[in-house]
């Protein structure tokens, strides 16, 4: 017999969940009573989260940038449930420093992290979404950042972007093959989250602490706390939106201030940004 389709039991499964905007996610996907899959690659902190959660979530730790181990996560997933209603690759890492400067390994990481570990999301979860009958909904966190590009964080920016790219691809492929699948783009603007209480790893210069202390700054000042942004997150999801962008006001400014650059065919303006 086909189970109803319900808020409560949808799975979700949600990648970076132990820490900031994945933890709200799951957070608020177990207040609404749904099945959760959490994904980490700190375990300790996923253990902790999990415990929280009054030990009803399926945890896996998880390397996203490592498509086996993407693989294995979307096998326990469907083992465990059969189907998954709900996937976030919301996974992702900072690496900051001057472009000549960066080393490979930077590169490496962020890009690994933030874009193919989105990718290994879509590659592992998509097929079985699509057979399993039934809507379901990717959704790929990019940033406000993803729209237009910050200076000492060409590593995020790039992979920012690419996430936006390859959601949009992403939802036109699904539509012309018909799929009962979405995707959205999610582009948190600031939400006060452990982000910046790390080392992020990259470059150190005084010029990299002063964007960092910016960023800080403007955390205090406008920054939502998780809970209250994956309320929104899940409200956008409700209306079923592409564009999940909670702080509309953080995202319209950054398009319109890039998309103006490009079509006046200025040079690119240092930005009072967000990630
Ligand atoms: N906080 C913000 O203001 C903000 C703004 C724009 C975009 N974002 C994006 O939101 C997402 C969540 O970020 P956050 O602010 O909650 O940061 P966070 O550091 O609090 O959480 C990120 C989580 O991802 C996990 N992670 C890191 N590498 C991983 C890997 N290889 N495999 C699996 N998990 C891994 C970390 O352990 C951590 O639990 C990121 O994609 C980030 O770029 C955040």
């Amino acid at each position: 017999m086909t189970e109803p389709d319900t808020q409560e039991n949808r799975v979700v499964v949600v990648t970076g969940a132990a820490s900031g905007i994945g933890a709200g996610i799951a957070r608020h996907a177990h207040a609404r009573g749904m099945r959760l899959v959490l994904a980490d690659i700190d375990a300790d902190a996923l253990e902790r989260l999990a415990v929280d959660l009054g030990g009803t979530a399926i945890t896996r730790v998880t390397d996203v940038a490592d498509a086996g181990s993407v693989d294995a996560l979307a096998d326990l997933a469907f083992d465990s449930f059969r189907r998954v209603d709900l996937l976030f690759n919301n996974a992702g890492i900072m690496r900051a420093g001057f472009l000549w400067q960066l080393r490979e390994s930077d590169w490496d990481a962020a890009l690994g992290v933030n874009v193919t570990g989105v990718v290994n999301g879509i590659r592992a979860f998509v097929p079985r979404m699509i057979e399993q009958g039934g809507t379901g909904r990717v959704v790929n966190t990019s940033s406000v950042g993803g729209f237009a590009p910050g200076p000492m964080m060409s590593p995020y920016s790039a992979s920012k972007f690419a996430v936006v790219a390859i959601t949009e691809c992403l939802q036109m492929e699904l539509s012309m093959v018909g799929a009962p699948v979405s995707a959205s783009v999610l582009a948190p603007g600031p939400v006060v989250t452990s982000v910046f209480d790390n080392p992020f790893g990259g470059v150190s210069h005084p010029a990299v602490d002063q964007m960092v202390a910016q960023m800080r700054a403007l955390l205090t000042t406008d920054g939502l706390d998780a809970d209250t942004f994956a309320e929104m997150v899940f409200a956008g999801i409700d209306r079923g939106d592409f564009w999940l962008a909670p702080q509309g006001e953080h995202l319209d400014s950054m398009v319109r201030q890039h998309t103006a650059t490009i079509l006046e065919r200025r040079q690119p303006v240092i930005r009072p940004s967000f990630r």
